[in-house]
């Protein structure tokens, strides 16, 4: 009875996630049009597309004055270093209108009273406002040159002292589509399951982290990846997941999720890191918690360690003095500098 039970548990989870069938005889296959409601607002939210109503003009729901969208301004600021422009005031609506009516609160100034009020007791509504704010775009290899630079640091490491696990840090990893892409990157130059890399994921957004640690994706997503590696990493969604493609657990298994938020004076990320992502967040920062972080990323990278920047972040401007240039948005700090002590203290350059 009890084996009868088991073996049927085990073949509903595999009615729920079975293995994904290559790009091609997906072509043929049924997608469900149907998307989750949590993917459905991330794909809202990933892009800033704009919205049917202008929120300035008579038909604006709730009040938002100048003094609100400065205050508002300064709040992201003080949180996530984020700096808002003012282009950004109508995405700023869009995004927080959803709290304000969940709250059942009329204007802005109200609700940015709640999120400050909250701030000591109960940070709940703290966490809703940054996470409405973030903006979540990316893809599997995006910026597909960074991986095989990766592969052959990791290798030459791995080379120079075989014993060695080494670790890399996807600083702001949002829906985890950054990490999985260094795992898979790294299982496929290593040739084996469990290859000696592990991964740290992090970032502010505790929504887009909860996403990352799902690792459930919307087909379209993983449509342009190659079917060997469709079939090697990826689980296909049957009934209530038609599709969903869920990344096989023993890819998952070398990731680790927590939360760092790069604009507080603490990381909990320990040195050594063979090397570090932080891609497309930058861009929100300006240029002195740019320089901040970039200082604080040089004691954490081993001698030669590699920093991936996103497409449009040159950082050696204010870099040059740490990072030598390594190619395309990639850094490697400069021997010496690196691999001393985990950095604690925010610095200035
Ligand atoms: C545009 S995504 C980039 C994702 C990925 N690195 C890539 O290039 O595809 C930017 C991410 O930075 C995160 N972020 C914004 N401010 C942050 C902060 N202060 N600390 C950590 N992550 C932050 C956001 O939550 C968001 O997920």
């Amino acid at each position: 009875m009890k084996i009868t039970l088991i073996n049927r548990r085990k073949r509903l989870a595999s009615e729920r996630w079975a293995g994904l069938k290559t790009a091609k005889n997906r072509a043929s296959s049924r997608v469900s049009p149907v998307m989750p409601a949590d993917l459905r607002s991330f794909a809202a939210r990933a892009t800033d597309a704009p919205t049917n109503q202008n929120p300035f003009e008579p038909t604006q729901q709730f009040l938002f004055s100048d003094d609100d969208f400065q205050r508002l301004q300064k709040m992201i600021f003080d949180y996530a270093g984020i700096s808002l422009n003012d282009s950004k005031r109508s995405m700023a609506y869009s995004r927080l209108t959803k709290r304000l009516r969940y709250l059942g609160v009329s204007s802005f100034s109200e609700y940015l009273d709640i999120v400050e009020s909250h701030q000591a007791v109960d940070d709940s509504e703290r966490i809703a406002f940054v996470n409405s704010l973030t903006t979540n775009l990316t893809a599997f290899f995006r910026e597909a040159h960074h991986f095989p630079l990766l592969t052959e640091h990791l290798l030459k490491l791995h080379e120079a002292n075989p014993g060695k696990t080494l670790t890399v840090w996807s600083a702001a990893c949002s829906t985890g589509e950054e990490p999985y892409s260094i795992a898979m990157a790294v299982v496929e130059a290593f040739g084996m399951d469990e290859p000696p890399v592990r991964i740290i994921a992090s970032d502010l957004d505790t929504a887009a982290l909860a996403a990352a640690r799902e690792g459930v994706y919307a087909v379209e997503k993983i449509a342009t990846l190659d079917p060997v590696k469709l079939k090697r990493f990826f689980l296909k969604g049957a009934g209530a997941h038609l599709g969903l493609a869920k990344i096989r657990p023993q890819l998952q298994r070398l990731v680790t999720f927590e939360q760092v938020n790069l604009n507080e004076l603490e990381w909990p990320i320990q040195a050594p890191l063979a090397a570090i992502f932080c891609r497309n967040v930058m861009i929100y920062f300006n240029k002195q918690t740019q320089a901040d972080i970039l200082r604080r990323f040089v004691p954490l990278l081993t001698p030669n360690g590699l920093l991936f920047a996103g497409h449009s972040e040159n950082f050696f401007y204010n870099a040059s003095e740490y990072f030598r240039i390594r190619g395309k948005t990639v850094y490697e700090v400069e021997m010496g500098q690196a691999g001393s002590v985990a950095s604690r203290s925010r610095s200035v350059l």
